[in-house]
């Protein structure tokens, strides 16, 4: 009689993950058999904001922690947090430069201790159709712009996300130049829906969701995201951003708001996962978050995508 081994068992489990059946239930499955996923040192003095705050069920610390895109540590999903451990987060300095008035670079620790932090609920849309519900823990980068006093030539801001020798993915297999590219407008940057995060759950990021501090644009595909910031440059001009150059611009461009009417080259965006659950659910415009809508007032959104 045939023995199935640990080890067959294991390759049809990746091969039923190839094909793309249960993904979630899977995963999720797989997350729970798996060796607990570190928790990092809990944040102090985090209020609850209700106005950011949602019904839905949310999404659990092992799943957000341990099925991740962050291409700097390894593409497939469970690469960042195998390698959480190879992004060095201290010491850490975000750089604020370009068109300001106040010029700054911080010291991590100093920016914990400038703002206030709040939790956030929010949606989180991959452009894969995927989609978690998250408790961020963070302030508005509208504050934080702030304080830098943009000029008024600021109509644009990029973020750099950091690039460290010993991440495994920076060595040139991810198929995307490094560093990781980000950007937007400058009135989309200083909506109050837009956040910069350092934890989740009232604690620290884990390495692998881009500590120790990443955007959160929740109307926007998560890509917009960029994690493990080293650098917000305020500009006159549209910076490049890394998805939007990516394969000739075949993926989206700048602005990569969540639209279920506008579909990916290879997939459709009606219709995402939430992770944990098996049936597919609508996706809706701007993620659900239709206060931003005014930002796009008279602009057509199947062509600016
Ligand atoms: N930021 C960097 N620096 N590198 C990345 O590969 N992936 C993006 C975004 N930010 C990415 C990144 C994508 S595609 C998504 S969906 C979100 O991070 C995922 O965030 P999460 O892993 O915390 O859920």
């Amino acid at each position: 009689m045939d023995r199935i081994t640990p080890k067959a068992l294991f390759l049809r489990r990746r091969e039923l993950l190839k094909l793309g059946a249960g993904v979630t239930l899977l995963t999720s499955a797989a997350a729970r058999a798996r060796a607990a996923i570190p928790h990092g040192p809990q944040l102090p003095g985090v209020k609850p904001n209700p106005k950011y705050s949602t019904d839905e069920k949310k999404t659990p610390f092992d799943d957000i922690a341990s099925y991740n895109n962050f291409y700097e540590l390894g593409t497939d999903k469970s690469d960042p947090s195998a390698n959480a451990d190879k992004l060095q987060t201290r010491p850490w300095q975000v750089v604020v430069d370009g068109e300001v008035k106040k010029p700054r670079t911080w010291k991590i620790e100093e920016i914990l201790h400038s703002f206030p932090l709040e939790e956030r609920v929010y949606r989180l849309r991959c452009v894969e159709a995927w989609s978690m519900v998250i408790p961020w823990n963070g302030f508005p980068l509208a504050d934080f712009l702030a304080r830098h006093e943009p000029t008024s030539r600021a109509r644009y801001v990029a973020f750099t996300s950091a690039v460290q020798p010993q991440m495994p993915g920076v060595r040139g297999f991810a198929g995307i130049p490094f560093p990781y590219l980000e950007g937007l407008r400058i009135d989309e940057a200083t909506h109050p829906l837009a956040l910069l995060a350092v934890g989740i759950y009232g604690e620290q990021l884990p390495n692998q969701d881009g500590a120790p501090i990443r955007l959160v644009v929740p109307w926007k595909y998560g890509f917009k995201s960029g994690k493990s910031l080293v650098r917000i440059h305020l500009q006159e001009t549209q910076p490049p951003t890394t998805w939007s150059q990516y394969a000739g611009g075949s993926e989206y461009g700048f602005y990569a708001n969540v639209n279920p009417e506008v579909d990916h080259p290879r997939w459709s965006q009606a219709r995402e996962r939430r992770i944990g659950e098996f049936l597919k659910r609508k996706t809706l415009m701007f993620n659900g978050y239709e206060e931003v809508a005014p930002l796009y007032a008279g602009m057509d959104l199947r062509k600016f995508f």
